[in-house]
């Protein structure tokens, strides 16, 4: 006869709540009595079947989460954040990688759902061939966008306000006197590469800047910034300003510089965007536009505890102000 949340609890002396509380990782309960519980539970050989707990309460306590490439740094920064938040109130997190494929992001969402997991958090990969991925799994369990959003889809999204953060850099560079500003960032598919493309086109027209000057879109990895630098000197004039879509990208075109000679800031201004730990450890450091990753997370659970709570409460869509952080890649200090 397998050992029950019963049994520990009368050999423990607490009720079968406490029991369960503790054997479901919660904690909201004392350390001693933590202790007695868990002690009956090591006497009695109990095993906590999660499956059986979660039919019985009609949840898993576990939130699933896909990010497109868990190898940019902005990405395990905003999970870790979230999985933080999330075992505050006694939940786990199943995170999964898109690997910028949208056939592995719906793979992977199916995973989540069939396991049950009591929500799901995502980065779409695309702005549009992700959206056959979010009908499906909002049909089965609550769903909140984080980062980046599918376009004319319904769903929850938080992120930052990816237009406004490129005119930060822009108007920062303006105004250290660049003229000539090129933009290097990565291609249309996602609506944060969309978005800061939008906002640098924007500002090159309100400001009257010259038309002509280099707009490269590639990937948001650190090769494409110095394959980018490189085209850069290979058809000069070479701008007086490089505004990067994101901390990657910059670290690349910095790189490349370093390698030719070219000195940062004094020949070229180089931005960058989501301020990485590794943006201020960059030669020079980067100037960059600061994603609040730690308001991010706190919003997107807002966001989805309130779907979990009400399937039909209205869409909320909350984009979050960033702000420019100056370093030496610009003439600033850290
Ligand atoms: O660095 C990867 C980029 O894609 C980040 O800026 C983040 O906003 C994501 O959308």
């Amino acid at each position: 006869m397998a050992v029950t949340i019963r049994d520990v609890a009368e050999h423990a002396g607490v009720s079968v709540a406490t029991a369960s509380r503790v054997l479901t990782g919660s904690r909201n309960v004392s350390p001693v009595l933590a202790q007695r519980v868990n002690d009956a539970a090591r006497a009695l050989g109990y095993r906590h079947n999660a499956v059986a707990s979660a039919l019985r309460r009609g949840r898993t306590n576990t939130v699933g989460m896909i990010v497109p490439e868990i190898e940019n740094p902005f990405f395990p920064a905003i999970v870790e954040a979230v999985e933080r938040r999330l075992q505050g109130s006694g939940r786990d997190l199943f995170l999964c990688d898109a690997q910028q494929d949208v056939a592995i992001e719906r793979h992977r969402a199916r995973a989540l759902a069939n396991r049950q997991v009591d929500g799901l958090i995502i980065v779409p990969v695309s702005s549009t061939a992700s959206r056959a991925t979010l009908v499906e799994v909002t049909e089965r369990t609550p769903v909140v966008q984080v980062d980046r959003y599918v376009q004319e889809y319904p769903a929850d999204w938080v992120g930052v306000d990816d237009q406004h953060g490129i005119s930060l850099a822009v108007e920062h560079v303006m105004a250290l006197g660049a003229t000539r500003v090129a933009f290097v960032s990565a291609a249309l598919e996602s609506s944060s590469a969309q978005a800061r493309h939008a906002g640098f086109e924007r500002m090159i027209e309100r400001n009257g800047l010259p038309h002509d000057t280099p707009r490269l879109l590639g990937t948001f990895r650190a090769e494409w910034g110095r394959a980018a630098a490189i085209e850069l000197l290979a058809h000069p004039p070479m701008p007086d300003a490089v505004v990067c879509g994101n901390d990657e990208i910059a670290v690349g075109v910095l790189g490349e510089f370093r390698r030719k000679r070219v000195r940062v800031p004094e020949d070229v201004l180089v931005t960058g965007f989501d301020d990485i730990r590794f943006a201020q450890l960059a030669d020079p450091p980067l100037t960059t536009v600061r994603q609040p990753g730690d308001q991010l997370a706190a919003e997107c659970i807002r966001l989805l505890d309130a779907r979990m709570a009400d399937r039909d409460t209205p869409i909320q869509r909350v984009a979050i102000a960033p702000s420019l952080v100056i370093r030496e890649s610009t003439g600033g200090s850290s």
